[in-house]
């Protein structure tokens, strides 16, 4: 069947969606975009990514109708007729002059794509995913920074790091030297029963899976809680894993060549993927 795309209200074949050549996302990155997974047909937590979508093109001046966005992205689902998949929601400031002037971008672009989920392979989850720190920093005071931005530049250049070095991915540090997050995931470290999590404001992505994972986790009486985290606590850890709304939940096992933990997934990381499934079977029920 031909991929149908969602183009400014219209639905058609990929390969007849056209962006203009003067697309300020296209030329500047001036644009936002959300990866969403669709279980069952239902998009876990639309929602939650259409309003950090909302959030930030407010504070960037691009015109969004959240209703319209929601609706775009169930609609390609069901074009396409997809169970499980991989939504990604585009949304351009849209064309501007030649000269660079947001004030002559009038009419944003909404391009959402939805392709069939393939899982990912078992034995990833099961043996954890290595990783080395990237030479790129986060910048906390950046006013992009806790948005999801076309512009994916760091992240693209931390995973190709990740590539060179022959592990998984990549973790950037902040400008102040803290752990920050990984290339396209947000990072939690577990040592004596209790889980951390970089602060909000160390210049992530407050990641839709991280907040249910601190949503989450005094459900299962384990304490979580938010700080500035050095580099030196990963290989101190006990145990440690990312998560972002494709992968969920991915054990670390290994950081710069030097075990975390037993090097295996630990316990409580093993108790959270299986808790976070069945959330979300409970939460994309039809
Ligand atoms: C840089 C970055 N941090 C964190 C995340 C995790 O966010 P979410 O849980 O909303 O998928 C992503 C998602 O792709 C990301 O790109």
């Amino acid at each position: 069947m031909e991929e149908i795309v969602y183009l400014n209200g219209a639905m058609i074949p990929r390969n007849e969606a056209k962006i203009p050549a003067m697309d300020y996302s296209f030329l500047f990155g001036y644009g936002l975009f959300e990866t969403m997974r669709a279980y069952n047909g239902v998009v876990f937590r639309l929602d939650s990514h259409i309003a950090r979508l909302a959030k930030s093109a407010l504070g960037l001046g691009i015109a969004v109708d959240t209703n319209l966005l929601k609706n775009a992205v169930t609609d390609t689902i069901k074009m396409n007729e997809l169970i499980d998949a991989r939504v990604r929601l585009t949304v351009s400031v849209g064309e501007g002059s030649p000269v660079p002037d947001l004030r002559t971008c009038q009419r944003p672009i909404v391009l959402v794509v939805a392709t069939k989920y393939c899982l990912y392979p078992q034995e990833i989850y099961e043996r954890g995913f290595s990783m080395i720190i990237s030479t790129i920093r986060r910048n906390s005071q950046s006013p992009v920074s806790g948005m999801k931005t076309t512009n994916y530049m760091e992240s693209l250049l931390a995973r190709q790091e990740a590539k060179n070095a022959g592990v998984d991915d990549a973790l950037f540090l902040n400008e102040k030297g803290h752990i920050a997050e990984n290339s396209a995931s947000n990072i939690f470290l577990i040592s004596e029963n209790a889980i951390m999590t970089p602060r909000r404001e160390s210049g992530i992505l407050p990641g839709i899976t991280r907040d249910v994972i601190l949503e989450m986790t005094p459900q299962l009486s384990i304490t979580i809680f938010e700080a500035d985290i050095r580099p030196e606590e990963i290989v101190e850890a006990e145990e440690a894993f990312l998560t972002n709304s494709i992968l969920e939940i991915m054990p670390i096992t290994n950081l710069g060549g030097k075990a975390i933990g037993d090097g295996i997934p630990g316990p409580i990381t093993r108790q959270l993927m299986t808790a976070y499934k069945k959330l979300v079977i409970r939460e994309t029920r039809q």
